[in-house]
């Protein structure tokens, strides 16, 4: 008897259930994405007026996708659409939604907390937008997260720890907020993160030991914060992990010694701009995927060691600012695949090895500022050097473009189009657009720093650029100039 009536409530509250779920429809839709009409002040290409009309179903909207079987609202991508407005708490009722895009508008204003009901959600995008408040701790209750991008916004307080309840998370981007405050040690929780970035905030503490408890992870940039300690050493093998950038934070301390015997995979690792001492561990040497090593401006010391020659898929080599010493080990050489090899400003002396001669592939060479005795036999570096290469590689590497890239047809080369870009008086839009996205991504914390010395860079790299040789500067002014160029821009930088 009591069982039954047990069973009989069960039914009845299962039939309630389904009662409130069928009480939402599509009209429960329809009103939300109205809401969103109605907060959406300005519509710049009159999308939402001419095209989100009542009498068409809301599964013909733009931007709008309903389910094959149940005809409710699916997702939701609004990206791109030129949009100013606020997020109304209405859109919490689109109980069916797996993917909400409105990256790359101008929505304001923090998330409404009726968001914490978009339960299914797979992908998340609000990226590119003028969002504030925190980072709400309810996006740790969509179970199903996969991929989560709140980069480019105002998103201040701290990271929530409620995060490391995504399971199901393959992506998580916070590039470039106000976000403060230590990284939580839960982090290290997510089992299926993949590509991690936290850079351009103003995060502080030490880099959780947890990070290296995620096998899955192929990539983490924390660059561009103020974070500090040790660096951790994995513990596990991250066989999955090909980048890592702690570039440009306060870390200090020499690297772990066994720091890379777990990393069978890294393709590039950037530490540069930090307060790490000590000397090279060997371990690196085991990086048989190494392509980029950048440990520029930092403390650290000792010889460059002659397993340098395992690494033979490297390309770029930055040691610069540092207090490495002893020579370059004459393996160097048969480094073959080295693109750029820059040791600027080191204490390194001895003759420059003539096995340098054997880098087919080189292209920037800088080992300025040391106290080399002499040159190599074969003269094969030299302030004669070639200008006018000297000045086309400038460009090259500032703005990641070659003279044979697909935009330079005709008439248009990349000199012409430099000295266009940089004619409107060096004003910095002008430079932004020639400058490799990456560089000013990366130094962005430093803009007008940056923008000066890139301006002078870039104007450098034309005077090398001169139509006739007699115009051209020479090698050792390019040097001088150069030099001032760096001491200019360590005085500017906020963080010297
Ligand atoms: C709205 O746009 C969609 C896709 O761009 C289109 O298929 C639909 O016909 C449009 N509806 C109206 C009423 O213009
Ligand atoms: C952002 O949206 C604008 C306007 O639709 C578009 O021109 C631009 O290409 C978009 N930018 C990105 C990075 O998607
Ligand atoms: C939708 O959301 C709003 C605000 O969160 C709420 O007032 C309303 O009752 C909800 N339900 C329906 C069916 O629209
Ligand atoms: C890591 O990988 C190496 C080589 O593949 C193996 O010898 C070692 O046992 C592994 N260590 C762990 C902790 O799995
Ligand atoms: C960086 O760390 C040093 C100690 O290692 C400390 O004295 C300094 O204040 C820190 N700088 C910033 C900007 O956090
Ligand atoms: C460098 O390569 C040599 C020969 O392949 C190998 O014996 C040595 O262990 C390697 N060194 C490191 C640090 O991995
Ligand atoms: C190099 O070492 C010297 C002596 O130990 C020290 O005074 C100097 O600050 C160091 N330079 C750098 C860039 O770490
Ligand atoms: C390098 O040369 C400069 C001057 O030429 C000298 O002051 C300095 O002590 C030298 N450093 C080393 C490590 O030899
Ligand atoms: C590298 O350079 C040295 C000296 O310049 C030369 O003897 C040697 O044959 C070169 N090796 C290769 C592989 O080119």
């Amino acid at each position: 008897m009591e069982n039954n009536i047990h069973f009989l409530l069960l039914i009845l509250h299962c039939s309630m259930i389904s009662l409130t779920l069928a009480a939402t429809n599509i009209i429960t839709d329809q009103s939300a994405l109205l809401a969103i009409k109605s907060h959406t002040s300005h519509d710049l290409q009159n999308i939402l007026a001419t095209n989100w009309s009542i009498s068409a179903s809301v599964c013909s909207w733009r931007g709008v996708s309903c389910g094959k079987r149940h005809r409710r609202v699916t997702a939701l991508d609004l990206s791109s659409m030129e949009f100013t407005g606020n997020v109304p708490p209405e859109l919490g009722n689109l109980s069916f939604l797996a993917f909400l895009s409105l990256y790359n508008n101008s929505f304001h204003g923090s998330l409404p907390n009726e968001l914490a009901n978009l339960r299914r959600l797979k992908y998340l995008n609000l990226a590119n937008n003028n969002f504030n408040g925190e980072i709400p701790s309810w996006i740790g209750s969509f179970t199903t997260l996969q991929s989560l991008f709140l980069f480019g916004n105002s998103f201040r307080g701290s990271v929530p720890s409620s995060l490391s309840y995504l399971s199901k998370l393959e992506t998580l981007d916070l590039y470039n907020n106000l976000v403060q405050g230590n990284i939580p040690e839960e982090i290290g929780n997510l089992p299926s993160l993949k590509t991690f970035y936290l850079d351009k905030n103003q995060l502080s503490g030490s880099i959780p030991c947890s990070i290296f408890n995620i096998p899955s992870l192929q990539l983490i940039d924390f660059s561009n914060n103020y974070l500090s300690g040790f660096i951790p050493s994995p513990t596990l093998n991250m066989s999955s992990l090909k980048i890592i950038d702690f570039s440009t934070n306060n870390l200090s301390g020499p690297l772990p010694f066994d720091m890379f015997d777990h990393l069978p995979e890294l393709e590039e690792i950037y530490l540069s701009w930090n307060q790490l001492f000590g000397s090279i561990p060997s371990s690196l040497f085991s990086c048989q995927k190494l392509r980029i090593l950048s440990l520029s401006n930092n403390h650290f010391e000792g010889t460059i060691p002659e397993e340098i020659r395992n690494l033979t898929m490297l390309k770029q080599l930055f040691l610069g600012l540092n207090n490495f010493t002893g020579k370059i080990p004459r393996q160097i050489g048969e480094v073959q695949s080295l693109e750029i090899l820059s040791l600027i400003q080191n204490s390194q002396t001895g003759p420059i090895p003539s096995e340098i001669g054997n880098l087919t592939q080189l292209k920037l060479l800088d080992l300025s500022y040391n106290n080399f005795t002499e040159f190599g036999s074969e003269g094969i570096v030299s302030t004669k050097g070639d200008v006018y290469s000297y000045g086309i590689l400038l460009l090259e590497t500032f703005t990641r473009k070659k003279p044979t890239d697909e935009m330079f047809d005709g008439e248009m080369d990349l000199k012409r189009w430099m000295r266009e870009s940089l004619s409107a008086d060096s004003d910095s839009d002008a430079v932004i657009q020639v400058v490799d996205d990456y560089l000013l991504r990366k130094y962005d914390e430093d803009f007008e720093a940056n923008m000066g010395c890139l301006i002078s860079i870039m104007q450098l790299s034309l005077k090398c650029l001169a139509d006739s040789p007699e115009e051209r500067i020479d090698m050792g002014a390019v040097l001088a100039r150069l030099n001032k160029i760096k001491v200019k821009f360590i005085k500017d930088s906020k963080r010297n």
